[in-house]
């Protein structure tokens, strides 16, 4: 199974419209998308959403993450808690890029009440679209994971 283009997805309820436009606008760029819900309005709990997508990166199933919701900030505290995620919350596509070329995230993070659909989809065009640069930066990834243990 190769990993290098599988995409996991997730939001809670605050962010379904959101999460399917960017489901959709990343397919189109050749990502096989795994959007693990919700897909009803209900009232859901972010944690228990932000952690499932975690563990389908951190399993290697899926190569990176996209999670969403009202703030994007609870639903990024609980996937951090994952070990081997790195998840930060952009509202913007500069720290989008950054936090792949420095900070080697493997997950990103959006509030849909914070963000309209035309910068999320190029806050999501920056991150997948910038690579770590490892090096002196390698370094200090290296000392985040070592907070793990
Ligand atoms: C849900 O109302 C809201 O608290 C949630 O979507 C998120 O913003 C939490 O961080």
């Amino acid at each position: 199974m190769t990993t290098t283009n599988r995409i996991a997805l997730s939001s809670d309820h605050a962010a379904i419209a959101l999460r399917q436009a960017i489901a959709r606008h990343i397919a189109a760029k050749g990502w096989e998308v795994v959007d693990i819900g919700p897909t009803t309005p209900e009232s859901t709990h972010y944690p228990a959403h932000g952690e499932a997508a975690a563990r389908l990166v951190a399993s290697g199933d899926c190569r990176l993450g996209i999670i969403l919701c009202g703030t994007g900030q609870g639903i990024m505290m609980a996937a951090n808690k994952v070990r081997g995620i790195r998840c930060g919350v952009c509202c913007e596509p500069f720290s989008a890029r950054m936090i792949r070329q420095h900070n080697d995230a493997n997950m990103l993070s959006l509030g849909a009440r914070v963000v309209g659909e035309g910068l999320a989809l190029e806050i999501v065009d920056a991150f997948l679209g910038a690579e770590f640069e490892g090096g002196r930066h390698a370094t200090r990834v290296d000392m985040i994971t070592a907070l793990e243990s």
